[in-house]
């Protein structure tokens, strides 16, 4: 008995803001982030929070599984930008769609969070422990960007994901990921200093701050590392993926690591020029879409991976 995924669902807020918007608001232009990062528009809440884009992606991925919100037992939402730290955006998910026999947590692990997240899902359902589990992807990275940064302000964007998981015969084949905490300081974000009666910390900056080349190289070293390591693990090649679903930061980071594995850009869906980078929430939007579009079909061997902030990774081998 393994664990699959059985249903998808995805959520973005509204406005739509286009390269040239931006251009009007800091020192960049459409050419640059185009060419760069093959972003050119992102979505940017302004009456949506990142509970209720996890709310909305989850109710599509609960229709499209045909699952009951009571059946499901977990909730996990990876996000690094929860709307308060008290109570946790999963409690606060279960309230609205209403699945009271689930347990509900959040999960920070930057931009492989879901990856995580369906990881620790598939160890739950597949050792028997439970049945049905739904796990979110949804950030609001707008409000911890710092928009005089056109280093990091134009790369970023809000949006959720959502799936609903339960055991199969088939599914989930294998997973890998790890982190590397000692380079954590390449990709931060400030928390709130500790003040108190008998300290007082200098605060840190609020927004994020990356040290943009050395991602891009962690990213296109990883993601071939995480591929090939699922491929072993699943006694595949990696010329036998159908597609390969990675997180949305910069298409030159999928374009090269397409090229290290030798496989063909064509089973690399990319979304990033509609949604820019939405950390934990892409590799989750991108999977509904492939899902819904058809690019997903039964039987499809895809191997999923995320990167991050951490830094961390993570991937799962699957056949759909
Ligand atoms: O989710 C995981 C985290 N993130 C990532 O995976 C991101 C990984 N890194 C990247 O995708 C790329 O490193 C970036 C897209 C962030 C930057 O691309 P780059 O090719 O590494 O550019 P750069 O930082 O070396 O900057 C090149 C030039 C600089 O000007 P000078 O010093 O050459 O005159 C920057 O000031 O581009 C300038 N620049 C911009 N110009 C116009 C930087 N940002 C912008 C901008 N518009 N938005």
């Amino acid at each position: 008995m393994t664990s699959s995924i059985l249903g998808t669902g995805s959520a973005l807020p509204e406005k739509i803001v286009t390269n040239d918007l931006l251009a009007t608001i800091v020192d960049t232009n459409d050419e640059w982030i185009r060419d760069r990062t093959g972003i050119c528009e992102r979505r940017i809440a302004t009456t949506e929070t990142t509970t209720t884009l996890s709310v909305d992606a989850a109710r599509i991925a609960l229709e499209d599984a045909g699952i009951s919100p009571e059946e499901i037992e977990l909730i996990i939402v990876a996000t690094l930008t929860p709307d308060g730290s008290m109570p946790n955006t999963a409690c606060k998910v279960q309230a609205e769609i209403g699945a009271t026999n689930a347990m509900c947590y959040e999960l920070n692990a930057a931009c492989a969070g879901f990856m995580y997240g369906v990881q620790t899902a598939h160890a739950f359902i597949s050792s028997g422990i439970l049945k049905h589990a739904l796990i979110i992807g949804a950030e609001t990275l707008s409000k911890i960007m710092d928009w005089t940064d056109r280093g990091t302000c134009v790369l970023f964007g809000d949006g959720a994901g959502a799936v609903v998981m339960g055991p199969s015969k088939e599914g989930i084949i294998a997973v890998e990921g790890g982190a590397d905490g000692s380079k954590g300081h390449v990709l931060t974000c400030g928390n709130a200093p500790l003040i108190n009666p008998f300290v007082r910390n200098e605060a840190t900056s609020p927004y994020v701050d990356m040290d943009g080349q050395e991602v891009f190289k962690f990213a296109v070293r990883k993601i071939p590392e995480i591929v090939n390591a699922l491929s072993a693990k699943g006694n595949v090649s990696p010329s036998d993926l159908d597609l390969v679903l990675l997180h949305q930061a910069n298409k030159r980071i999928i374009q090269t690591a397409a090229k290290r594995l030798g496989l063909n850009e064509d089973i690399f869906p990319i979304n990033l020029s509609k949604y820019g980078n939405t950390s934990a929430a892409s590799i989750a939007i991108l999977l509904d879409e492939a899902n819904k579009s058809g690019q997903l079909k039964k039987g499809s061997l895809v191997a999923l991976a995320g990167f991050g902030g951490g830094l961390t990774w993570a991937g799962i081998l699957m056949k759909w």
